[in-house]
């Protein structure tokens, strides 16, 4: 493959997916290939302007939502225009290794189409920012185990090996609907939506959010009808007062900040052994595949 230039274009909403972009684009500029991160909500917030003709390679990255992809990142998908056979690798971070078909054939189906030529699928399993807080250990091992399956699939990219993540009827149908329901879902999650009273109005959710759905008005923050369901507004307030009416089951009650764990020497990644038993039995097969 004759390459210069890499565009890696990524949506993450609490920094799991930005986390595995930033391992890709490092590999690849550790081997002299000139790299661009590229969130894509900067793009649908015209902040930064959409060229495709720039790169030779192409990366697309998003959490996988409900066996899918978030709405935000198909709404990107449909702004992209057609291409030539571009080469094009996708990477998605999942809380759980059975994520491994599903979403990844609608991105790619939606990719062909437009002749982005997806040749190299990743899925990198990072700790749940949905109801389950993981336990430390873990959530170090699986950034460890990020590490060295980014390395992998970096080297793969760049020797052109073909690797498309399997998928069976069941897994098509399943990912088809819980596809609609989490679209339709995440603007009934933005709507119920609420500040209790320790919001002091300081406006980093208003900032911070992918799709513009917050503003403040008459002295109260107000959230719109675009969610994407992201949780990012939920974990960054500073004073923790986000939460919703209806639906907090999917709030992890301790918020959730990959880097505190990541940045902590004094925490090992070691919870998952060939011993493990129970829920995170499955975990093991995924973590010893590098
Ligand atoms: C609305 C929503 C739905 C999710 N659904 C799934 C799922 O079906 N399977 C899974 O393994 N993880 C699921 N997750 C967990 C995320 O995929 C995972 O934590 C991801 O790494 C988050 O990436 P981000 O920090 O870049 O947003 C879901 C998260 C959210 C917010």
């Amino acid at each position: 493959m004759n390459i210069q230039n890499i565009g890696i274009f990524y949506f993450s909403g609490t920094g799991n997916t930005k986390l595995v972009a930033n391992l890709f684009a490092d590999k690849f500029k550790r081997k002299e290939f000139s790299t661009k991160l590229i969130p894509i909500e900067d793009i649908l917030n015209k902040k930064l302007a959409l060229s495709i003709d720039d790169y030779d390679l192409l990366g697309f990255g998003h959490p996988v939502h409900a066996f899918s992809a978030p709405k935000i990142f198909f709404d990107f998908l449909d702004r992209l225009p057609n291409v030539d056979d571009k080469k094009t690798f996708t990477f998605k971070t999942a809380g759980d290794p059975l994520c491994s078909g599903g979403s990844t054939s609608l991105v790619r189906k939606h990719l062909n189409k437009k002749g982005y030529k997806v040749f190299h699928e990743n899925l990198i399993v990072m700790p749940a920012n949905v109801m389950l807080k993981y336990d430390d250990s873990l959530i170090k091992q699986l950034y460890e185990v990020a590490v060295k399956k980014v390395k992998r699939g970096t080297k793969e990219i760049l020797l052109g090996k073909v690797n498309l993540q399997k998928n069976s009827l069941w897994l098509k149908i399943g990912t088809y609907m819980f596809n609609k329901a989490e679209s339709n879902g995440a603007s009934y999650f933005g709507k119920y939506l609420i500040t209790t009273d320790s919001c002091n109005l300081c406006g980093k959710c208003i900032k911070e959010c992918p799709t513009r759905n917050i503003s403040v008005s008459n002295g109260k923050i107000i959230f719109g009808n675009k969610c994407t369901f992201c949780m990012r507004c939920v974990y960054i307030c500073p004073e923790k007062a986000i939460s919703n009416k209806y639906m907090n089951l999917f709030v992890i009650k301790e918020g959730y900040n990959i880097q505190n764990v990541i940045n902590d020497p004094e925490i090992k990644g070691n919870f998952i052994t060939h011993k493990t038993k129970g829920f995170f039995k499955h975990f093991y097969k995924y973590m010893s595949e590098y």
